[in-house]
């Protein structure tokens, strides 16, 4: 595999551990405010995002090729509302799309095919990940912040499982 995209894929997997983390201080946030539903949203999110990092874990040795396992950042444990801890999970997927995108660039430089095919299934997941995390901020701008206004979304949220 060539240097550099060997490199951006070894960062990628610290960043989808971050986003682990990110989305683990957004539970935290919620269920600080006695949401669980939408704590129990973004736990099963910080769960998939470990499961991102490791895929790209896994592909890396399957390639023989080594893994840097680097520093965590800490990561924003608290917001101002329900409304702009989920406006950070928006923003921070598309971030990472453009983090995707910009392995599979170096991939198609290289014309490393086999690459390429193991990026595709990222690049659907975020097209659902940007989806999904811009439901939920259109959901509680159409709501507002008031907790007695996202109770019933509240149960909504605590209903995904995967
Ligand atoms: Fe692994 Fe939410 O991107």
């Amino acid at each position: 595999m060539n240097k550099k995209v060997a490199e951006l894929l070894n960062a990628q997997v610290n960043k989808e551990f971050f986003s682990a983390y990110l989305y683990l201080g957004i539970s935290k946030y919620y269920a600080k405010q006695d949401l669980p539903g939408f704590a129990s949203w973004y736990k099963v999110q910080a769960e998939e995002e470990q499961e991102h990092a490791m895929k790209i874990y896994d592909y890396l040795l399957d390639q023989d090729e080594d893994v840097t396992l680097d520093k965590i950042a800490a990561v924003k444990v608290d917001f101002k509302d329900a409304l702009e801890a989920a406006k950070e999970a928006d923003k921070h997927e598309h971030y990472i799309t453009g983090e995707i995108n910009k392995i599979m660039d170096a991939a198609v430089e290289d014309k490393d095919y086999r690459t390429q095919l193991f990026l595709n299934w990222f690049i659907s997941e975020q097209d659902e990940e940007e989806r999904n995390s811009k439901e939920v901020v259109a959901k509680i701008e159409l709501l507002g912040t008031e907790k007695k206004n996202l109770y019933l979304l509240d149960k909504e949220m605590g209903s995904r499982k995967g």
